[in-house]
């Protein structure tokens, strides 16, 4: 693995994008720590204080939690599957081995663009970002992009090492090409396959994981991928008005954002409420965040991952004027 920084900006003149509208899934069926406590060598204690997990939630298909989040995002601007140029699903737990799981939602949601799925472990989500900004440069108008998992259905529910951790969800945003530069400043994409082992889950099979060394591993790559990133975009940490990133561990978050000194009033998480839900997991955060109201239209958002692979993504972006873009038009 280098230590170059790696971030990238995007070439100036390229045509931009931004994130127009978001919409989230979860399954009903919530388990919780004590669940976990009444059937195996474990307690709410522990989880609470290891993690910051309190409870997840189980169920669903994959397709039928991205089609659920895809809808709510293309309801809110007002868009049919009609409007939509290309599908990209990030998922680590596609429903079937062929075809893609993309293939069902784009049927679902009535897309007839192109459709596909990104598997970047939990790295997924931004590096799916990062594509659709690519795909809009070459001239599509809209992506929506979902990350989407059922990580309950690759878990082995009597190991209390990844039982606990790991739950199921769905989250999605429209992309859009916009008049001017967009919203991406910088981001950074890496992989680093000598360490695919640390986490891994044969096809058909349940997950094995080397806690210890992915904790290790995470803090260190999302630090360094966050300052690429940050590098790319010409601003500091200081400059962040959130960050927003992939919620595996509050111990990793918290390790991670002291080192790039943010506190938690510039944090977003779910972890508590969702585990860790992979792909889903950063957009989760972010709607949360959005639902709260704690984004502005020009406010510098920092969205960071690590996964198996051993993966890990950044990006920068300048939250849009999104009532703005949507009454110009720009989304009809
Ligand atoms: O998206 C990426 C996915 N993966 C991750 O992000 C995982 C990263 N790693 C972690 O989050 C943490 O390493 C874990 C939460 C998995 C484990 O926490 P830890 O603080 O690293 O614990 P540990 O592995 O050092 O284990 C400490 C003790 C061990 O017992 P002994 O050997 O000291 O007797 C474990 O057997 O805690 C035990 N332990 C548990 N005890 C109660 C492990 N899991 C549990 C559990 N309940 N669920």
């Amino acid at each position: 693995m280098s230590d170059t920084p790696t971030g990238t900006r995007p070439a100036p003149g390229t045509r931009g994008a931004a994130i127009v509208s978001w919409g989230t899934a979860l399954p009903d069926n919530v388990v919780t720590n004590a669940d976990f406590e009444a059937r195996l060598d474990t307690t709410d204690a522990w989880i609470t204080e290891r993690t910051g997990i309190k409870e997840r939630r189980h169920g669903g298909s994959t397709a039928s939690l991205a089609t659920e989040a895809g809808r709510a995002a293309l309801d809110a601007a007002g868009l049919t599957g009609d409007d939509i140029d290309y599908l990209l699903l990030a998922t680590t737990t596609p429903d079937y081995q062929i075809p893609s799981t993309a293939s069902e939602v784009e049927d679902a949601l009535g897309i007839r663009g192109g459709a596909s799925d990104l598997n970047a472990a939990c790295s997924g989500f931004v590096y799916a970002l990062v594509h659709a900004h690519g795909l809009i440069a070459m001239g599509l108008q809209r992506v929506l992009i979902i990350g989407a998992e059922t990580m309950s259905r690759v878990t082995d529910m009597e190991d209390r090492n990844t039982a606990i951790l790991f739950g199921d969800g769905a989250g999605a945003v429209v992309v859009e090409a916009t008049d001017d530069d967009g919203q991406l400043l910088g981001f950074d994409l890496g992989s680093d396959g000598s360490l695919r082992s640390l986490l891994d889950a044969p096809i058909g099979g349940v997950m094995q994981m080397n806690g210890k060394e992915v904790f290790r591993q995470a803090v260190t790559v999302m630090v360094r991928s966050a300052n690429a990133s940050l590098a790319a975009a010409g601003a500091t940490a200081d400059d962040l008005a959130l960050v927003v990133p992939h919620q595996a561990n509050i111990r990793i978050i918290d390790a991670a954002c002291n080192r790039l000194g943010i506190g938690s009033d510039r944090l977003a998480t779910v972890l508590h409420a969702t585990g860790n839900t992979s792909s889903a997991s950063i957009p989760l955060a972010l709607v949360d965040a959005l639902d709260a109201g704690r984004v502005a239209p020009g406010d510098l958002v920092l969205l960071v991952g690590f996964g198996a692979g051993m993966s890990w993504a950044s990006a920068v972006v300048r939250w849009p004027d999104v009532d703005a873009l949507r009454s110009s038009g720009a989304t009809s």
